[in-house]
């Protein structure tokens, strides 16, 4: 017998059915990921009903796969966690009504997770979260900046006041003709072209750690839209580096700024857009200038997983944070007071 803590944590938000088992909320013993993103490829964006049934065809397999990775089986397991929200209702209820049926049949603590939470605690995952911080959360429906000055302490200071980051890539993407995800396509375009565009970079308010993505956007949209009424050759990869530098400058901007406003010397960025080279390399620059102490989980862990999930439920269990049998997903969860809403 050992003292370590095992949870199994299910992800089910959105387009990945995954299931993980961690030990001590920061080693992963395995993290299944079984991604649609091929079958909602046709639709160019997730489709929810059919993520649904995605969920409920590959939950059951991907816990299965989860422990015996794992080598452990359900008697070995002290909790079983699952993401609550905010995501896709239908989907959601896929993973809580597979944890609830786990955590009845087995006896076991049931904790809710909070998506975003998970998404921060990634971290956790590869080398550690020091407080107080600022998490800059970029992701396919978030852009927050969030101050925490412990554990489980959240204060969104900044958020999108129209399009999530990863939601602005995926539509110039799509306005370019490549595939769903856009934003991995975009990246890789931005790497090989010119910034000839001069899109505007919106910072709202003085002070304002807001964000706002719409007018970037339809400023791309127009452009290629004006372009192509006149004949002229569209160069996608100047599409791409134009706009990833608008995105890139604003982000890096404000995230900065607000670890100065804060004073805290770790930043964590989060989320699938965390994953994008062009924004890794302008925060090392600038934090390296700036003194902080920069943490973006490797690419693996910044797409939805369930080690995410598993690592902040580590401590949800420490705090002896419990749901009961009544547990349902909620598409807007709110992350400053979940915690205390359970
Ligand atoms: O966090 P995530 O996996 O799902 C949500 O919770 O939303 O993020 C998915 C988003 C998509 O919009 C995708 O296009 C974007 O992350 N993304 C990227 C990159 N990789 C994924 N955006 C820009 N550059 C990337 N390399
Ligand atoms: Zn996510």
């Amino acid at each position: 017998m050992t003292n370590e803590t095992l949870i199994l944590a299910v992800e089910s938000s959105c387009d990945e059915t995954s299931v993980s088992v961690i030990e001590n909320g920061n080693q992963i013993r395995s993290n299944i990921v079984l991604s649609q993103i091929e079958s909602h490829k046709r639709f160019g964006g997730v489709v929810p009903e059919v993520a649904s049934r995605h969920h409920v065809e590959g939950i059951t397999t991907t816990i299965d796969n989860a422990l015996q990775e794992a080598h452990v089986t359900m008697d070995d397991i002290d909790a079983i966690a699952v993401t609550q929200g905010p995501g896709l209702i239908g989907a959601l209820l896929v993973g809580i009504n597979a944890a609830k049926a786990l955590a009845y049949a087995y006896n076991k603590p049931l904790i809710p997770v909070h998506h975003i939470a998970g998404h921060i605690y990634a971290n956790n995952l590869e080398q550690g979260m020091s407080f107080p911080l600022i998490a800059l959360i970029v992701s396919g429906g978030h852009t927050e900046l969030i101050y925490m000055k412990d554990h489980l302490s959240f204060e969104i200071i900044g958020e999108t006041r129209d399009d999530a980051v990863g939601e602005a890539y995926d539509k110039v993407a799509r306005t370019l003709g490549l595939n769903y995800p856009g934003g991995p396509h975009i990246d890789r375009l931005a790497n090989t072209g010119n910034d000839t565009y001069d899109f505007p970079r919106v910072w709202l308010e003085k002070d304002s750690f807001d964000f706002s993505f719409s007018g970037l956007k339809s400023a791309v949209i127009n452009a290629l839209h004006n372009q192509r009424q006149k004949n002229e050759t569209i160069i996608d990869a100047d599409v791409a580096t134009s706009f990833q530098n608008s995105v890139v400058e604003v982000l890096v901007g404000k995230a900065v700024q607000a670890c100065e406003t804060y004073n805290v010397n770790e930043l964590i960025v989060a989320g699938g857009v965390a994953s994008n080279s062009g924004l890794r390399k302008e925060l090392s620059k600038v934090c390296r200038s700036h003194n902080i102490h920069l943490a973006i989980p490797s690419a693996k862990l910044c797409t939805d997983n369930g080690a995410m999930i598993g690592a902040a439920a580590h401590y949800l269990y420490l705090n002896n944070v419990r749901a009961d049998m009544t547990l349902n997903g909620n598409s807007g969860l709110d992350l400053e007071h979940f915690v205390d809403e359970v």
